[in-house]
């Protein structure tokens, strides 16, 4: 089918206004590191999961490939459409509506395109927690969080975006819908076709909906701010934390000090403690279900047996909802000062959380010497072994070429050291198109062979975000 036929085909099925060729597309064809622009057949916005399965059965007879899109906030290039001008970006930002919350099964249904702050703030009025949370949180959609299985804050007690979900809707590549929003916490009847669309980046199937779990309200959420003498101080203070906070050990982050030096540079209104105190310093949350007094009692005791230790130099503790935020925002924006610093390369790696001091030794030195100048900015999920460790272009260089020259090889070297640790080079934000070429190399060969089998199996035609996460054959 000819493009204006596509285009006439889709208006039919969501409406003229709904079928987007003209205009600045800048925000559904521009990835949000800006990395990549790529240029759209057209942007496509249905109404409904009905309408959804219709515009996947027109591409698919029309030979049309399509991105699905949620906020476009992903890191690895997987929700802008390439250069070609032939690929459809079918953005979910209409399916927005939270579905129904069930107290009893303490759980929520929601449409994929839902903001993940709106579905925050709506189960939050209703009385419960949705734990999911990330500086992108503003407009990141939980569509979006459930196809790269998003991480966040919250993990180490939580879990990622795959173990809150219990049930999934979703469009196949052949347009049929499937409906499997049980909201069951057990059903073993045969493979669990969640879990294959969960991280799947939107090349199995478009998530419409979900069912995901809740959790009571805390009555009290208690953050600190430490400064830590070493790497491996914090990894000792994170014992600790365990030991002393039990359950209530919601989140435990990790900042180096350039990360935090580059907030301070860029948001000079932020008040980063500690400055030029330490090579790093620790956020972490305490969330308590009896009351603020035994909370604060027990963050108390924790600091104190880790000043005795040596583990931590000095600590604020927020002492109201306010300033805990203002402890929180400075973590979230170290990703925004880095990119005000420039474009830049970034790693979410994991490793095992014991191994990770030896892991950034090593790196730091082997860096500093085939990349002499490169600027370490290493933060991230300590809790769960999840480190964003980026390099940034040394002081005077072009941050243009030096991604073009030098990502490649930067990548080389500490993917490798990586594998030595048994790690992973993607903790969190998915493999998308930046990351394809490497996963071939760390991957094993049957692992590989395993996904290409699934994706043969479910998109036949390679409808559905072709040659991300795998070559396109
Ligand atoms: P998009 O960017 O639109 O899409 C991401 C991928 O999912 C693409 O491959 C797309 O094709 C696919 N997709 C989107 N919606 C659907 C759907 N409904 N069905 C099928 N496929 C779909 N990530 C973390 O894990 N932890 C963090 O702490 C974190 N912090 C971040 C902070 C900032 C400031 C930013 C900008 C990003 C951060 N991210 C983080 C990256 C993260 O992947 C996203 O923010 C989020 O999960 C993506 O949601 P989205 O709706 O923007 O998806
Ligand atoms: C984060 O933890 O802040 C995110 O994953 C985003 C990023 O590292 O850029
Ligand atoms: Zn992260």
């Amino acid at each position: 089918m000819e493009k204006a036929g596509v285009v006439r085909a889709l208006r039919a099925i969501v409406g003229g206004p709904h079928v987007l060729t003209e205009g600045d597309l800048t925000a559904y064809e521009q990835d949000w590191r800006k990395r990549e622009r790529g240029h759209a057949l057209a942007v496509v916005r249905p109404a409904n999961t009905r309408e959804v399965a219709e515009v996947v059965k027109c591409c698919a007879a029309a030979g049309v490939s399509i991105v699905p899109q949620g906020g476009n906030t992903g890191m690895v290039v997987g929700s802008t459409p390439d250069a070609s001008g032939t690929q459809v970006v079918l953005s979910l930002q209409r399916l927005n509506r939270v579905r129904v919350v069930d107290g009893a099964n303490l759980t929520v249904t929601v449409e994929a395109g839902c903001i993940l702050q709106t579905l925050q703030e709506a189960c939050e009025a209703q009385g419960f927690l949705f734990p999911l949370s990330l500086a992108a949180e503003g407009s990141c959609t939980i569509g979006g969080n459930l196809a790269t299985n998003a991480g966040g804050t919250q993990v180490v007690r939580y879990g990622n975006t795959r173990e809150l979900c219990l049930g999934l809707e979703v469009v196949t590549a052949q347009g049929e819908i499937w409906d499997g929003l049980t909201g069951l916490r057990k059903d073993n009847t045969g493979y669990d076709l969640r879990h294959l669309f969960v991280g799947s980046e939107g090349t199995l199937g478009i998530i419409t909906a979900a069912t995901m779990k809740l959790y009571p309200l805390p009555v009290t959420q208690l953050t600190a701010f430490a400064a830590v003498p070493s790497l491996d101080a914090a990894v000792q203070l994170l014992g600790l934390a365990h030991k002393h906070l039990n359950a209530g050990l919601t989140g435990f982050e990790v900042m180096g000090d350039f990360a935090l030096g580059l907030v301070r540079k860029h948001f000079p209104q932020q008040k980063v403690p500690f400055e030029g105190m330490s090579s790093y310093c620790v956020v972490l949350e305490n969330s308590d279900q009896e009351s603020e007094d035994h909370a604060r009692q027990q963050l108390e005791r924790l600091l104190e047996a880790a000043l005795e230790q040596g583990c931590v130099l000095d600590a604020v503790v927020a002492e109201n909802l306010a300033q805990a935020r203002a402890l929180w925002h400075i973590r979230e924006s170290i990703p925004l000062a880095q990119a005000q610093e420039g474009l830049n390369i970034k790693h979410d790696i994991s490793i095992a959380v014991s191994r990770i001091p030896s892991f950034v030794q090593e790196a730091d030195a082997a860096l500093q010497v085939a990349f002499p100048g490169v600027r370490l900015v290493n933060y991230g999920h300590l809790g769960d072994g999840n480190l964003h460790y980026n390099v940034q272009a040394p002081v005077d260089a072009d941050a243009e070429v030096f991604l073009t020259t030098l990502e490649g090889p930067i990548n080389t070297l500490v993917y490798a050291l990586v594998d030595q640790y048994r790690g992973s080079i993607s903790a969190e934000h998915g493999i998308g198109s930046l990351k394809r070429d490497k996963l071939a190399h760390h991957k094993s060969p049957v692992a590989l062979g395993a996904m290409r089998a699934i994706k043969t199996a479910l998109d036949p035609h390679n409808t559905l975000n072709p040659g991300r996460v795998l070559r396109r054959e």
